[in-house]
């Protein structure tokens, strides 16, 4: 219900300009500095550009590139977050904007164009937002017609079917021309699915067979597509209540799921508080556990968690009739609708810890244990050759030693058989973002990869991308590829081999 409520609230009934980033950086800028965002410049990738998009041809490269790492690393995250005298309050609200890194024997070169979904377009001309976002309340100006009236497409960017899909959980997938990341529009996989959602987290498993769900109106929709992606199936069914589930996990047998105790206050939405002001976490209620075999949607069962936040998982996988799997755990939704706010408008404060957590459930008995551990990190990523099936490693960017405010500045691997780490710390001198794992050409085991990601050098008021032997991230990075701008945060990408 949570989802049309929100869209009646806000009035549903049922070129690029290449200018390089460094023209809007703090040094460079132009123009005044934003007024609705406190110069910081640790924060300066939170401050967003103005539609513009940027490439660069080479990178210039610190250390030495793997020779066998060769491929595009695309990335997407929110990029733009203030409009005529108006900013948004949270990060989730920006317009997407994906990145492709290209990995080839020159060197490295970037390339980012926001996409142009319906929303950018019009708001571009306009000069003004238009559409009400998820963290902010702005009244509708133009007509809603779908939830795809506010798709952002900032979240995440995979291959699918020789195109690339920019995602976002609340509505349609927009594809984009791999090459040059022009935007193709919004793709309807079948005509009964036009405009449902389509989450940001599929999971793709070694033989390119991929999963994703979407929730809308209190209603869960599952899908799987074949490699080539093709629609094989989808199912429609009712889903616990829960006002958000921004991820899931699949093992060899089943999609898991986790709805944390999120309700949402209808009064507080038709007041005019925007949809994350409207949320209300239920301390006293369970998180709904839902197991779904993969083999038949229409078969599920339902299990119990006390009260907890999950954004992302890593990995499952299933052996004896236990489900084992693991996530990133926060107490509730402090980062999400208190932290959020605050660091949009510039000030570095500290977030409440996200920390890993890991789940052993027995089908049989139908009971769950749950483990933790105490680093505070996130975005977690597994060796893409394991998904759905057991892994020993996991890989996040970790904020290390306890840096000031939480800030993620290092990378880390565990080992989750012998709870050993290995990482890597920047110190305060950057900030970092997802990192990936991308399988060395003539690798066979799990872990025998490249960590590749995104970092911004706050001294330098620089991106890079980064390079690690996944083996071996307390040596160091073994390339660094520094651009000659910032970019803004990104939240998810992959890389795709050229190999592959
Ligand atoms: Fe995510």
């Amino acid at each position: 219900m949570q989802r049309r409520h929100f869209l009646q609230s806000v009035g549903v009934a049922t070129s690029a300009i290449l200018a390089p980033a460094w023209a809007v950086s703090a040094d460079n800028n132009p123009l005044k500095p934003a007024p609705l965002f406190h110069a910081n410049s640790k924060l300066t990738c939170l401050r967003g550009f103005q539609g513009q998009d940027v490439q660069s041809e080479h990178a210039w490269i610190e250390g030495k590139l793997p020779s066998d790492l060769r491929g595009n690393f695309y990335r997407n995250g929110p990029g733009l977050f203030e409009r005529g005298g108006q900013r948004y309050h949270h990060w989730f609200d920006g317009d997407g904007m994906v990145h492709a890194w290209r990995f080839t024997d020159q060197g490295v070169a970037h390339q980012a164009r926001f996409v142009r979904t319906k929303k950018f377009v019009a708001e571009q001309q306009a000069g003004e937002f238009l559409v009400p976002a998820f963290g902010t309340a702005i009244k509708a100006k133009i007509p809603m017609r779908s939830a795809d009236s506010m798709n952002a497409a900032n979240t995440n960017v995979v291959q699918m079917g020789g195109r690339l899909l920019a995602l976002w959980e609340g509505g349609s997938a927009h594809g984009l021309d791999a090459q040059n990341l022009q935007t193709q529009g919004v793709v309807t996989w079948a005509p009964e699915l036009a405009g449902m959602p389509f989450s940001a987290h599929p999971k793709v498993e070694a033989d390119g067979t991929l999963w994703n769900f979407g929730t809308m109106m209190g209603k869960l929709i599952l899908y799987q597509f074949s490699p080539q992606g093709k629609l094989l199936k989808h199912h429609v069914m009712n889903g616990p209540n829960s006002a958000m589930v921004h991820d899931f996990v699949v093992s060899q047998k089943h999609l898991i799921f986790l709805f944390s105790p999120i309700a949402l206050n209808i009064d507080k939405l038709k007041s005019g508080v925007s949809m994350v002001e409207a949320m209300e976490w239920q301390a006293q209620e369970s998180t709904k556990v839902l197991i779904v075999e993969k083999a038949d949607f229409s078969k599920s069962r339902l299990l119990e968690l006390p009260a907890l936040m999950v954004f992302h998982f890593g990995n499952a996988w299933e052996e004896n009739n236990v489900i084992h799997l693991d996530f990133v755990k926060s107490a509730d939704m402090g980062n999400f609708q208190n932290w959020m706010p605050k660091i949009m408008r510039g000030e570095d404060v500290s977030s409440e810890p996200s920390t890993p957590a890991f789940l052993s459930i027995d089908l049989s008995r139908q009971r769950i244990s749950m483990t933790e551990r105490s680093e505070n990190l996130e975005f977690p990523r597994v060796d893409p050759r394991v998904v759905g099936q057991r892994n020993q490693f996991i890989y996040y960017p970790v904020a290390i030693n306890k840096t000031e405010n939480n800030a993620l500045n290092g990378v880390m691997r565990l080992d989750r058989e012998s709870g050993k780490t290995d990482s890597f710390d920047f110190g305060d001198r950057c900030r970092l973002e997802e990192h990936v794992v991308v399988p060395k050409s003539v690798a066979s085991k799990e872990g025998e990869a490249w960590l590749v990601g995104v970092g911004f050098d706050i001294q330098r008021q620089t991106s890079f991308a980064s390079v690690f032997d996944a083996q071996n991230l307390a040596a160091g990075p073994v390339a660094l590829a520094h651009l000659p701008y910032w970019l803004p945060h990104c939240f998810h990408g992959n890389f795709y081999s050229s190999s592959a």
